[in-house]
């Protein structure tokens, strides 16, 4: 199932003098298997875009549709269970909780889904394994550098496997080396578990892995253009 914007427009301070106008009238469909890159000068909506996809801020006008779901239309208490069945968010900022551990914080979705404390802290370990974070996986968010952080941010969005993952500068605290492999973690599961993925960044090594890159200017989408990824997916011939 896809994810779809249609005429989604949001205005922060409406009818008050500090009015903008974030997100101007977008309208886009990423299709499962798909990764979209944001690029954009800072200050173009970006942010505000992906956070209205996944579904943490209302828009002002428009419709947003993720697997075939209207979550502009969803009451406000069937929203957060939603979002946690089907939508997968990196924060810019991380926002991971402080007195939990690495592996905690990447459980924290599952058990919320009702997953036993146990099983989810076992997916919690391999996740992180997989992301090369083994050996601090019993760190505290203090104790990590931020590349680590990023990391657990990125495990903690996939952990329950949903459809649409929504990632705002991911690679923007990694060095190169772990940049790539990032970048090429996020390729593969993109295609081998068919999610629809927009990643948000001014990095544009992420063009390799992208099937389309959409660029951002004063809210609106100004620029489409073919990303590599058929070209350097080593997943694409698996699917
Ligand atoms: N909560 C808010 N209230 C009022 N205005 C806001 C709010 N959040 C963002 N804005 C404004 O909306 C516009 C878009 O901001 P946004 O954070 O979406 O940009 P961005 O493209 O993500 O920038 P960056 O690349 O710096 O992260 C900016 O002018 C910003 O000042
Ligand atoms: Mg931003």
């Amino acid at each position: 199932m896809s994810l779809i914007a249609n005429s989604v427009t949001k205005i922060y301070d409406k009818g008050r003098p500090s009015e903008v106008k974030a997100v101007d009238n977008v309208s886009l469909t990423v299709n499962p298997g798909e990764i979209y890159l944001l690029m954009g000068p800072s200050g173009s909506g970006k942010t505000t875009l992906i956070t209205i996809l996944g579904g943490l801020l209302s828009a002002t006008e428009g419709v947003v549709t993720v697997n075939g779901e209207d979550i502009t239309k969803l009451k406000e208490n069937k929203l957060p269970k939603f979002r946690l069945n089907n939508i997968g968010f990196i924060f810019q900022s991380f926002n991971l909780l402080s007195a939990l551990t690495a592996t905690e914080n990447v459980a924290v979705p599952l058990i919320a889904k009702g997953v036993s404390r146990k099983k989810s802290l076992e997916q919690a370990r391999s996740l992180l394994k997989i992301l090369g974070l083994e050996n601090r996986s019993n760190n505290k968010p203090a104790d990590l550098s931020g590349g680590e952080k990023q990391r657990v941010a990125i495990a903690r969005a996939l952990i329950t496997d949903p459809a649409v993952l929504l990632a705002d500068e991911p690679t923007a605290n990694l060095d190169s080396k772990n940049g790539h492999e990032v970048m090429m973690k996020l390729c593969g599961i993109a295609c081998e578990q068919n999610k629809s993925v927009i990643i948000v960044s001014h990095d544009s090594r992420i063009k390799e892995i992208a099937h389309k890159v959409l660029w951002v200017e004063d809210g609106k989408l100004t620029k489409e253009e073919e990303g590599n990824h058929k070209k350097v997916c080593p997943h694409e011939n698996l699917v």
